[in-house]
């Protein structure tokens, strides 16, 4: 566990009433009361114009990066939009790169109108590990997005549940890959 851990949380929608956006901040929360601070980049706050790999610096592109590298944990959080993760969230990942993910602990969450957000979250772990980051392999996927809130929170007592014990585990995990018993890696034994 990292003293001090700072947890930031990514969300991939743009709507005002994101069930992504009110689930990230719940995990926020979470991790906020394991005792990390917290800070939750709602991408509608920033100027992000589509990826252009001749303009990798376009609008608030270095301020989003300087944020990223802050983070000892990133929590990503996505609609799923035609069986993949939503576009302002490719966009915000292709804006960065190894020099904010790798070696960093990541969280997976996922929300669909549908029955069960598999593909976002896999699609998002593999560009994690494209990156080189740590991600969990405890992830949260939220069902039935239209039922899914009330009041402004998560409905459903489990998902709830299953969403706060990702913020701590953020917390928790934390800088995993600079733990000194965990070397990324392994070092050589006899005979190698
Ligand atoms: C363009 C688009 C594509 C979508 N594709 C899917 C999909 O493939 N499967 C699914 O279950 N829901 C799909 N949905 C529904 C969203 O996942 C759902 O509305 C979700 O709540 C959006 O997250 P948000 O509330 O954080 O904005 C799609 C919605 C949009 C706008």
């Amino acid at each position: 566990m990292t003293e001090n851990a700072h947890v930031v949380g990514l969300v991939g929608s743009l709507a005002d009433d994101s069930t992504t956006r009110i689930a990230v901040d719940r995990a926020l929360d979470a991790a906020t009361a394991a005792g990390a601070t917290t800070e939750l980049l709602d991408l509608r706050e920033w100027d992000l114009p589509v990826f252009d790999a001749d303009a990798p610096d376009a609008g608030d592109a270095p301020e989003l990066r300087r944020r990223l590298r802050a983070a000892d944990a990133v929590l990503l959080g996505t609609p799923m939009y035609h069986g993949s993760y939503a576009s302002p969230l490719k966009t915000a990942l292709d804006y960065s790169g190894f020099d904010e993910f790798a070696d960093t602990t990541v969280g997976l969450l996922a929300v669909a109108g549908g029955g069960f957000p598999l593909p976002a979250l896999e699609h998002l772990r593999e560009t994690m590990r494209a990156l080189d980051a740590w991600t969990l392999p405890d992830q949260v996927a939220v069902p039935n997005s239209h039922a899914a809130t009330a009041d402004g929170r998560l409905a459903d007592e489990d998902i709830e549940e299953r969403v706060a014990e990702l913020g701590h585990a953020l917390v928790t995990y934390a800088n995993v890959a600079a733990y000194p018993d965990c070397p990324t890696t392994p070092a050589p034994t006899a005979g190698d």
